[in-house]
């Protein structure tokens, strides 16, 4: 459902600092399962998203999602079918909006509209009824501006809006990285409710081995841009994928 086809990417070409990211770099993903991603810093994981979410252009290479070539659509045309989270609380929301609004602007994803008119009355009971399901209490604070919200809310907040509108694919990038442990727990087992609700096909980058062969059915390794593990996640244990994972990191520095 989601071909990555030959895709070369590099950043500052012809400079000193040049960073060939990906070389000829293909991966295709199965409709309706989720993919959880490791690897070491700076191995391309987030880039990969960006490449798909349309947040970076692709040097070269094709993106197919659902047969249909993607690789050339803005990042916003992109958006109504590609959900998406972020490692930082603070990016898949709007802080000095309320939730009431956040919630109003994620369902406009993709349509024009204009900010005064951006939360119809009769839609309140619809929001709240949606935010019910994340069981914060969330509904009762619809006026809140999200900038008062803990981090696990808005991570919360952000799934639901990443959700919403029936994406063809969400997209992870660690986003329970920034929160506590606790916190992490209750953001990933309602982020794995949501996906299996709506059934929607998940790639999940993860820097916890444990969550990652967890919440996923297929676990992939990257090194330096590319696959060096792609197994079913029940195949593998946390030590097996522990081991390889240091084997890469004590490779890269003594490389
Ligand atoms: N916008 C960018 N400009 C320049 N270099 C970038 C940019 N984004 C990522 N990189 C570089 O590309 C490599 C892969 O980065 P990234 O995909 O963020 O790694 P990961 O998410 O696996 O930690 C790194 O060397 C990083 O510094
Ligand atoms: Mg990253």
């Amino acid at each position: 459902m989601l071909e990555v086809k030959n895709m070369w990417k590099s950043f500052n070409l012809g400079t000193d600092h040049e960073i060939n990211v990906f070389r000829n770099f293909s991966l295709s993903f199965i409709e309706g399962e989720s993919t959880a991603i490791v690897g070491a810093n700076g191995c391309g994981k987030s880039t990969l998203l960006n490449l798909i979410s349309g947040s970076l252009p692709l040097d070269s290479g094709k993106i197919l999602l659902k047969g249909r070539d993607i690789s050339l659509l803005p990042e916003e045309k992109r958006s109504s079918n590609i959900g998406r989270v972020h490692q930082n609380p603070s990016f898949g929301v709007s802080p000095s909006l309320t939730i009431l609004e956040n919630l109003a602007l994620a369902n406009k994803k993709g349509d024009s509209f204009s900010l005064r008119n951006l939360v119809k009355k009769d839609s309140i009971p619809f929001y709240k009824e949606l935010l019910k399901t994340l069981d914060l209490g969330l509904e009762n604070k619809i006026h809140t501006q999200v900038k008062f919200l803990s981090g696990g809310q808005r991570q919360s907040l952000s799934l639901l809006m990443a959700t919403m509108k029936d994406p063809d694919l969400l997209l992870l990038d660690e986003h329970t990285a920034a929160l506590d442990p606790k916190t992490s727990f209750v953001v990933m087992e309602k982020t794995k409710e949501l996906i299996e609700k709506n059934n929607i096909t998940t790639v999940m980058i993860s820097h916890n081995m444990s969550d990652a062969l967890k919440y996923s059915q297929r676990i992939i390794m990257m090194d330096k841009g590319e696959v060096i593990l792609d197994k079913r996640s029940c195949d593998v244990s946390e030590k097996e994928l522990l081991d390889i994972y240091t084997k890469q990191l004590v490779k890269k520095i003594t490389a």
